[in-house]
């Protein structure tokens, strides 16, 4: 019998008519119902740590849109976190860390379940209250977008501390990336078990690296997590999303055996269509911009990306998250627009 899932058919290999839905943040300052949860919980890491609201914010949007699929609300620096680094988020700026000394690296990777519990209690609460057609997605951030921000302590616009440490010192950073992947692999698994349908790899800095860093702190790493993952969960589904990889997607698809990769808007349709979508399920890639312009301009790139894309196993999203001026009446009408009304 056909998975009622849709997108996991797609994942699965299906070519699907129309396409299943989601959109990255789709949790998130857009959303009203999001904003007050979010007010209630103090904090936002109060917020990813308490599974009550966790879940909570994690439903609205399928409730609001009834989007293919949920993904965990939770953050990709909750690792660090759970590895002992001090992580904080400053409001209207994002995060910060105490950045770590690469010669030091004082992690404690024994406690990291026991600390990210909260986290996977949120997943199977979630999964126990979904539509039973909607797909569970778990997530983590890649390491090389990890180490972004353990090494700068915030985020930067060009990645230059931690670009600058996997040129002058690729030993210490290859020491961490052991320590994430390993990480990451207990923390996916355990999220496969509590009940995700499939995980996305996030490595939203992968397009920061030259061509030497870009397979050695990009694919191989992420090639280990899905190893890693599959040797535990069998046939695990896994999406990897390395934002800005351009001319390297063929290879990071081949290498890695990801079931779909997620493409960015820069990213060139006719390019895809021919050397990505070949080898797997591809996942964009509206600029999230249309959301907060709409009108015939976000119509015109629904269009281009069904027509470019439609032929081949596709999962519509955007191609990068949702911001908060993003508005929820263009978020309707992409939906309407991909759902059949062209
Ligand atoms: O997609 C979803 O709806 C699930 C939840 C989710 C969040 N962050 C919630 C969040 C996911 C999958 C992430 C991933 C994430 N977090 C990434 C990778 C993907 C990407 O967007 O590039 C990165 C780099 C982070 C780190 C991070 N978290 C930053 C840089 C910021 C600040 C920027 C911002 O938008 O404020 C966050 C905060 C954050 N994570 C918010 C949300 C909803 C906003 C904080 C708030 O509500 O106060």
């Amino acid at each position: 019998m056909a998975n009622e899932r849709r997108l996991l058919r797609v994942l699965d290999g299906e070519r699907l008519s129309p396409p299943p839905v989601w959109m990255m943040r789709q949790a998130g300052r857009y959303l009203p119902e999001y904003r007050a949860t979010r007010a209630k919980a103090g904090s936002f890491l109060d917020l990813c740590y308490a599974p009550e609201l966790a879940t909570e914010v994690t439903l609205q949007p399928i409730r609001r849109f009834g989007f293919d699929a949920a993904i965990l609300f939770s953050d990709i620096l909750v690792i660090p976190h759970a590895l002992g680094q001090k992580v904080w988020f400053v409001e209207g700026e994002g995060p910060r860390l105490e950045p770590i000394d690469l010669s030091r690296q004082e992690l404690q990777p024994d406690r990291l379940l026991e600390r990210l519990a909260p986290v996977i209690e949120t997943v199977s609460r979630v999964r126990s209250e979904l539509p039973k057609e909607t797909a569970l997605l778990g997530f983590c951030g890649a390491p090389w977008t990890l180490i972004t921000y353990m090494v700068a302590g915030r985020g930067t616009p060009d990645q230059m501390p931690a670009r600058r440490a996997a040129l002058a010192d690729p030993s210490g950073v290859d020491r961490l990336v052991d320590v994430l992947v390993d990480a990451s692999i207990d923390y996916l698994s355990a999220q496969l078990a509590a009940g995700a349908d499939a995980v996305q790899i996030f490595d939203t800095w992968a397009g920061a690296l030259d061509d030497t860093g870009f397979w050695r702190f990009v694919i191989e790493p992420t090639k280990r997590i899905v190893a890693g993952v599959r040797a535990r969960v069998p046939n695990a589904r896994v999406i990897g999303f390395p934002k800005g990889a351009g001319g390297h997607l063929p290879a990071y698809v081949r290498e890695t055996g990801v079931n779909a990769v997620g493409i960015d808007w820069q990213a060139s349709l006719d390019f895809v269509r021919d050397s990505v979508q070949p080898q797997t399920a591809v996942q964009g890639n509206i600029d999230p911009l249309h959301l907060v312009v709409g009108g015939g301009a976000l119509d015109a790139a629904v269009d281009r990306v069904l027509d470019r894309l439609g032929e081949g196993r596709l999962i519509f999203n955007l191609g990068h998250g949702i911001t908060p001026d993003g508005s929820i009446d263009n978020v309707a009408r992409m939906l309407a627009r991909v759902r059949g009304g062209r």
